[in-house]
């Protein structure tokens, strides 16, 4: 497996840098690209970690060269929240670069799957799937917004709430990834129960949790390593599917638009990249009543990329 990381001198690429490379199966490349000048020597640290995964570090003109031959390309390029902005605030920085970077991508790899991770996901994935329109080699099945932060916060919060492992808590979680577009399916989550009010915190909680970051960071920057670690998770179990071992992740995919066009459900990851977008049950009153009210904010965000891509 050949897994390319753009924008891995940032604060989620190094951590999911140094994640895939302690983690991948022996005998994969890591390609590490930036525009920092800083990325060669990210990729020489890296390097001294005795692991059977090469890494190779690229600049800013080299982007072709850090492409070729990948399987993956996870983009966690551009700019992160401060407080008091919502991702949509990041759209007029980080909607050119997930175009430039995706243009690469359809030159120089066009089959590859590619994770989205820099926000706002709900409209830079739709701005993805246009740009690889555009150049004749759009496959939804690979393309994916990267939701996993969402869906291991909610392990995390609901294993804390009950003291509860978190290695044992499974969380289903759909819609979106801003505000109120993330849906956590608490009434899935098996051999819990949870009181009306438990329910409403919980699911504002992990709505809000990116901003606990944001405002907890001070003007630092958002979340990096929970990121990192959401999304070595979500290209761990991309490389298991790719390779014949399928698994499920809940992700932001171009699904059959019950919903709206791109919407993150459970899928089954397989040789073909997403194989199967999986049914994500029956939804309790109080989910059914935020779908409903978040819907419409969700398909402008998808409309907001597409008109920008056109
Ligand atoms: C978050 O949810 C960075 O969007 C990311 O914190």
């Amino acid at each position: 497996m050949k897994v390319a990381v753009l924008g891995a001198a940032g604060g989620i690429g190094q951590a999911l840098s140094l994640l895939l490379k302690t983690q991948l199966p022996a005998g994969s490349e890591l390609s590490l690209y930036d525009v920092a000048p800083v990325v060669p020597g990210v990729a020489v640290d890296l390097s001294h970690i005795p692991t059977d995964v090469k890494v190779t570090g690229f600049g800013k003109d080299d982007l072709a060269s850090a492409l070729v031959g990948s399987d993956i390309v996870l983009i966690p390029a551009g700019v992160p929240r401060k407080p008091g902005m919502d991702r949509s605030d990041l759209f007029n920085m980080n909607a050119g670069i997930v175009k430039n970077l995706v243009e690469g991508v359809a030159d120089n790899c066009p089959d590859a799957c590619v994770g989205i991770i820099t926000n706002p996901v709900n409209t830079t994935v739709p701005i993805a799937a246009e740009v690889l329109k555009q150049k004749g080699v759009y496959n939804k099945q690979k393309l994916f917004g990267v939701t996993t932060l969402d869906v291991i916060r909610s392990e995390a919060f609901v294993a804390e709430l009950r003291g509860l492992n978190p290695a044992n808590v499974t969380v289903p979680v759909i819609g979106g990834h801003s505000g109120t577009t993330i849906l956590p399916l608490l009434s899935q989550v098996e051999g819990v129960e949870f009181t009306e009010q438990e329910i409403k915190d919980l699911t504002h909680r992990i709505q809000n949790a990116g901003t606990e970051v944001v405002e907890a960071k001070a003007g630092g920057g958002s979340a990096t390593l929970s990121m990192g670690q959401a999304a070595a998770r979500f290209c761990l179990s991309l490389v298991k599917g790719l390779q014949g071992e399928d698994t499920i992740e809940c992700t932001y995919v171009e699904g059959p638009g019950d919903n709206a066009k791109f919407f993150a459900q459970p899928v089954r990851l397989g040789k073909k990249g997403a194989e199967e977008i999986l049914s994500y049950g029956e939804l309790s009153a109080f989910e059914q009543k935020c779908m409903d009210d978040m819907l419409e904010g969700l398909k402008g965000d998808i409309q907001k990329g597409i008109d920008f891509a056109s």
